[in-house]
């Protein structure tokens, strides 16, 4: 397949005995929000190692827009374009909130190192633009007010904001959400559910791993279901939530748990 968006192709990673990844196989459309989903231990989060350059495929391949990536370094794909969140924060939590979203953003920049060591007006111009850039974001995500606060400071629901926000200082094509929706209360899932639906409106195609199953239900275009390493079913919300091998995937454990 040549067109636009990810392609996934026979993704298998092992660790030691067990096969986290067993010959996965789905692709991603350019502009469309596709959910992953699955029990505890599926491989889902290995999958987004993968996809993120955080972890090596043991076998398989992964395309974007037709152009192999599953050997690049992580910084190269957020160069091509790919951009994620971690399950667990990883915020630097004594940097402001504006700093964490400058870091994000540094792969963007136009100056090189050695500008940047020697001061040099280009790289000083470069920092102004990311600054305002990332004001920008911070404004969209609701915490332009927050701007200046240090990262530990804010609520676990700020937090998780933050942690997208940073994420788009890239400027990706492709966000990968690793659980944007966890542990947050009622009125934050909302709020980060409504981000996620106008970052894909305003063009960020997304992949989206949530156990939240009601609000995947409700924001994707389509859903991929794995268990135990293996591909189970992939449709949209509708054919998946009436799918046998879905709900047999997930019998003894509740699907709509979050
Ligand atoms: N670095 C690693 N070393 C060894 N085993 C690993 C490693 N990473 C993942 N695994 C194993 O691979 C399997 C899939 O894990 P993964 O974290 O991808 O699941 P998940 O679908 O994200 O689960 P959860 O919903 O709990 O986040 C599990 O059995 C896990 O223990
Ligand atoms: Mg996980």
């Amino acid at each position: 397949m040549n067109g636009a968006g990810l392609v996934v192709s026979h993704v298998s990673r092992r660790f030691g005995g067990v096969l986290a990844l067993n010959g996965v196989s789905f692709a991603v459309r350019a502009g469309e929000i596709k959910s992953v989903i699955g029990p505890n231990g599926a491989g889902k989060s290995t999958l987004l190692n993968i996809l993120s350059g955080v972890t090596a495929p043991s076998s398989g391949t992964v395309s974007l827009d037709g152009r192999r990536i599953e050997r690049l370094p992580a910084h190269r794909r957020v160069a091509a374009g790919i951009a994620r969140t971690f399950q667990n924060l990883q915020l630097f939590s004594d940097m402001s909130v504006l700093e964490n979203v400058m870091v994000g953003a540094h792969t963007t920049q136009r100056a090189g190192f050695m500008d940047a060591l020697c001061g040099s007006r280009k790289s000083n111009e470069d920092t102004v633009r990311a600054q305002a850039f990332a004001l920008d974001l911070l404004a969209q995500f609701g915490l332009k007010s927050r701007a200046h606060s240090p990262a530990h400071a804010l609520s676990y629901g700020e937090a998780k904001l933050l942690e997208i926000a940073r994420a788009m200082a890239s400027r990706p094509r492709m966000l990968l959400l690793d659980e944007p929706l966890a542990g947050l209360p009622y009125g934050s899932v909302k709020q980060v559910a409504e981000v996620v639906r106008a970052l894909n409106r305003a063009g960020t195609s997304i992949v989206l791993v949530e156990h939240n199953v009601k609000a995947v239900m409700q924001l994707s275009d389509s859903v991929v279901v794995l268990a135990n390493g293996e591909f189970v079913s992939e449709g949209t919300p509708d054919a998946i939530r009436s799918d046998r091998a879905v709900i047999d995937a997930y019998l003894g454990e509740p699907a709509d748990a979050a």
